[in-house]
């Protein structure tokens, strides 16, 4: 591993180390047996289920290229819109319909294949080739305890690795976040853990607040300033995880980010609160996906502003303090994940 990512080493949407690692494309509720197209590193995906599995192949038929997403799906086959070649869940080719019953299908008549595919936590994700970290598991999402909210996808023109920044960041509350819940926090960001495991990093960190929704502070039961304990989490490359329990009130609520880089210039973000704590009212989670989309829309605008799309990950491109030491273990992993890449699968 090394200490100190390569001189003017950044990353970019598409570099390319990140073919080696899973990415979300689509929320799971997006894809049914109708194909859809996805952008994925600047290469077009069509994705669609056979049976209730989905699959994802590069939208290109492999006859004339017409992009496959125009196509249909019997429920087993995908059929090209152009000449209507059929293709089976395998990718391989099973009629050209201009050859008549029985014709002979060339055997290089095949869709490109992902090297894997997997839906969980609500999304389909996507490895282009064989991945060097694993698909992380938000284990918050298998709990029947908790009760999940999407926000709507939104698409930004943005950097990556400058999304999964902001959302480890911790000295930009009270600036970027003063229109919903940023007044009320301190600038002076405590000294806080950073713990690298592999190809994860997690960074934990308790503090004071006030907990103005609590319905135990009006009743006198509880004081108003109480703690707050956050637990962040980045799984390789940009699966991002942040827990936050409340200590007096009791109560979890888990927010998953997942960053789709599509092109150089754009990025779909993806993002789903897991929460025990809202008893399964669907008026107390429209308010909580609400205010999620205001903060998102916070951190956009200062994300959408940046004229370079890239992260540093060469450490002497920028400034570092102790209170960044999240945000700086991004720029090792990833810088890490860069040289890993370049090692034969
Ligand atoms: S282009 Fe797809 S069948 Fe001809
Ligand atoms: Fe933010």
């Amino acid at each position: 591993m090394s200490p100190v990512g390569a001189t003017g080493l950044t990353m970019t949407n598409t570099h390319p180390a990140l073919r080696r690692c899973w990415h979300p494309v689509a929320r799971s509720n997006e894809v049914s047996s109708n194909p859809i197209r996805v952008l994925l590193l600047g290469q077009p995906l069509v994705l669609y289920r056979i049976k209730g599995a989905v699959v994802c192949f590069a939208d290109r038929c492999p006859h004339r290229r017409t992009p496959l997403s125009l196509g249909s799906c019997d429920g087993e086959t995908l059929q090209c819109a152009y000449h209507g070649w059929r293709f089976g869940g395998d990718g391989r080719c099973v009629e050209i319909p201009a050859l008549g019953p029985g014709g002979s299908v060339p055997s290089q008549a095949r869709l490109i294949p992902m090297a894997a595919v997997a839906e969980r936590s609500g999304m389909i994700f996507v490895a282009p080739e064989q991945p060097i970290a694993p698909l992380a598991v938000i284990e918050e999402s298998e709990d029947p305890a908790f009760e999940m909210g999407e926000l709507p996808a939104m698409r930004a023109r943005a950097s990556i690795g400058l999304l999964a920044d902001n959302f480890l960041d911790m000295a930009h509350f009270p600036f970027v976040h003063r229109g919903t819940f940023g007044a009320d926090e301190a600038a002076e960001v405590p000294r806080y853990e950073v713990e690298r495991d592999g190809w994860s990093f997690t960074a934990h960190r308790e503090h004071p607040f006030a907990n103005r929704e609590d319905p135990g502070v009006a009743q006198g039961i509880r004081p108003l300033v109480q703690s707050r304990r956050l637990t962040y989490r980045l799984d390789a490359p940009f699966h991002l995880y942040l827990r936050i329990d409340f200590v007096e009130a009791g109560g979890s609520n888990v927010i998953g980010f997942f960053l789709q880089p599509e092109t150089d210039e754009s990025c779909r973000i993806y993002t789903t609160l897991w929460r025990n704590d809202l008893g399964g009212d669907p008026d107390a989670m429209a308010a909580a996906i609400k205010f999620e989309v205001a903060v998102l829309e916070e951190d956009l605008r200062v994300q959408e502003a940046f004229d370079e799309l890239v992260l540093p990950l060469d450490q002497t491109m920028e400034i570092h303090t102790r209170s960044d030491r999240s945000t700086l273990e991004l720029r090792r992993l990833l810088a890490d994940l860069v040289v890993a890449a370049d090692q034969p699968a």
